[in-house]
């Protein structure tokens, strides 16, 4: 969480520093500022708040020639929301916009105070451009080597001094910093989809290592100074990917891309019709040598492996344990050489999922990273990575990155169940076929929105509503039922439909809404009697089902209609619905879709 950027070149670099930023604020946006040199001194401007409504406001009262900044956008962790507690920070000598957690900040402060230090923010940042301050003695390098000796945490930086006009100083540890590299002009930034505008080529800054921007380029040196060779990486995104496209929302534009998404995960894994994940080894007698599998992730990523849980178990017979990233990690889990871990991000830097991959090395087992950002953290730090090829996903909700998750999870329990002998060839292939043609089926429901819009227009008043479901379906109601939390802030729940009469049922009352999944016939008539409870209650349902299922309105107030599908596929197209019903109901209320209040995209903090 927060993105940091930073621009050197030949124009002037207000607005760039701000549209980068824009880009970036799916990642927080509590405040943003930016810190430029104009003339010999540092000038910096921030507000608390969204762009639009702080920093955007405030700049057109500056003028700025500057051609070199930094810029930052916050999500808030030590000190609230506020003009003081934004960044950049600095003293004037050294400007700074962080990243991540300064675990022992208190330390710091405490040192740095009886050197004469005082302090204005709330912030663990202060500390840190303090420290350099303190250690700065005409070269950035050695300070900067020095402070980061000191400091214990997470931290992506960009760092300027006063004395070293329109340079850039920038460090790692944890938290993901990319260089890009322009024609006339070098960048920093939080994530490649900031600079895509500007250019494709880029490096992965590495722990440890430090780059100097200036107006001749950038260069790199390891944290003692020596110089270093990196090597140029290119952004396969292109740059409308990470626009709206004439969607209202980003949300929107990405809920409609998942066709495209889900095939462009799926196909190039299948060969000769069945699963191949061979590009990162994963072949099937390593398949066949795993004593058990774990699914480890964080939000929609774990929810994705509760779907993987019972295709696996279902279809390959094999234990499969899913657990969230934040208990896992502290947990003890008893997770041992010979095992698998297949570790879910979409971003690849959740915190808390990187330290269960780094846990679960340490005890010696296999880890399958799943992720969609190329080249990030956990996709670094895995033995094996397959990347889901959806594309940037900006809004803060997720829905295209989930699908393709649950997508591959599909394609990963038929070959689990393929290579453990629990499905022959004909088996494995008529499935793969099957989810081959997802994609499609995804667009059938997509084609026309109006039924969930309706749905939408009876729910978005409630206060509190409920998802119910049984099997694969209750699975797919977790991540329905955070996705209307996440966006509309109506309060909802997600309960395995035949658990509810043992306390949650006595929620229902009168008007109630409850949304049901039925997609499964095996356990379609069960589900129905659970609808019968809450309907006889005053419950207002509506089902999600297949258009063959045989619902009428004795049964449920409102059918949403599914294209007809094997029993096994249609949660793929229920979470459509479901994310629809939820984009809507957060329009209706008039919610800030692509950034819902106190979430960031990318929670780099535990
Ligand atoms: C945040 C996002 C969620 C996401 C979760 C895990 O909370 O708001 O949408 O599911 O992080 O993110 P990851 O990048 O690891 O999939």
């Amino acid at each position: 969480m927060c993105g940091i950027v930073g621009y050197v070149g030949k124009e002037r670099c207000t607005d760039i520093l701000v549209d980068a930023l824009r880009k970036l604020e799916y990642r927080g946006y509590d405040s943003a500022g930016i810190a430029v040199f104009e003339s010999d001194r540092i000038k910096t401007v921030k507000a608390k708040g969204k762009i639009d409504e702080g920093l955007a406001k405030k700049l057109p009262q500056v003028t700025f020639s500057a051609t070199c900044g930094i810029g930052h956008t916050r999500w808030a962790t030590h000190g609230e929301p506020s003009d003081v507690n934004s960044h950049p920070i600095g003293n004037g000598r050294v400007s700074i916009v962080h990243n991540g957690i300064i675990e022992n900040y208190r330390e710091l402060k405490a040192f740095l105070t009886s050197k004469g230090y005082g302090f204005e923010s709330e912030t663990d940042t202060e500390t840190v451009a303090k420290l350099l301050d303190y250690y700065y003695e005409g070269n950035p390098i050695e300070a900067i080597e020095k402070a980061l000796e000191d400091i214990e945490g997470a931290y992506a930086l960009g760092i300027i001094f006063r004395e070293h006009k329109n340079k850039i100083f920038a460090v790692r540890k944890d938290s993901p910093l990319i260089v890009g590299k322009g024609e006339k002009a070098s960048y920093i930034a939080s994530d490649v989809t900031a600079i895509l505008e500007h250019t494709k080529d880029y490096y992965l800054l590495e722990r440890g290592e430090i780059a100097i921007l200036d107006e001749s380029g950038v260069r790199f040196t390891d944290i003692h100074g020596e110089e270093i060779e990196k090597e140029l990486q290119t952004a396969t995104w292109d740059v409308t990917s990470a626009q709206k496209g004439g969607y209202e929302h980003f949300m929107l534009k990405e809920i409609h891309e998942q066709p495209e998404a889900v095939r462009n995960t799926v196909s190039p894994r299948v060969k000769a019709g069945l699963p191949d994940f061979g590009e990162c080894g994963l072949t099937p007698e390593k398949i066949r040598g795993y004593k058990n599998i774990f699914i480890v992730g964080c939000g929609s990523a774990m929810h994705s492996g509760m779907v993987g849980q019972y295709l696996i178990e279902a279809l390959a017979r094999t234990p499969v344990i899913v657990d969230i990233a934040s208990e896992f990690r502290y947990r003890d889990p008893l997770v041992s050489e010979g095992d698998l871990v297949v570790i879910i991000s979409q971003s690849g830097e959740t915190a808390d999922t990187l330290e269960a991959l780094k846990l679960s090395r340490k005890k010696g087992a296999d880890t399958l990273a799943v992720v969609n950002v190329v080249g990030s953290s956990i996709a670094r730090e895995a033995n094996m990575v397959i990347y889901t090829n959806a594309g940037p996903e900006i809004s803060v909700c997720s829905t295209k990155a989930y699908a393709v998750q649950v997508a591959f999870m599909y394609l990963f329990a038929f070959a689990v169940a393929f290579a453990n002998g629990k499905i022959d060839e004909a088996e494995c292939k008529r499935l793969t076929a099957g989810l081959l043609e997802v994609p499609e089926k995804i667009q059938a429901c997509l084609n026309d929105v109006s039924q969930y819009q309706y749905v939408a227009s009876h729910i978005f008043n409630a206060d509190s509503l409920l998802y119910i479901g049984r099997g694969l379906d209750n699975a797919l109601s977790m991540e329905g039922s955070l996705k209307l939390k996440e966006i509309s802030y109506i309060h909802s729940e997600a309960y395995a439909a035949g658990e509810l009469k043992h306390g949650t049922i006595s929620l229902i009352d009168d008007g109630m809404p409850v949304i049901v999944a039925a997609t499964q016939s095996a356990l379609f008539e069960k589900t129905l009697s659970n609808v019968r409870e809450v309907k006889s209650r005053g419950a207002k349902v509506a089902v999600i089902c297949c258009k063959t299922a045989d619902i009428d309105e004795t049964i449920a107030d409102y059918k949403v209609e599914l294209p007809e599908a094997e029993d096994m596929f249609l949660p793929m197209l229920s979470v459509v619905a479901m994310q629809l019903i939820a984009y809507y109901t957060a329009v209706q209320r008039g919610c800030d879709v692509d950034k819902p209040r106190n979430l960031a995209k990318s929670v780099t903090v535990e």
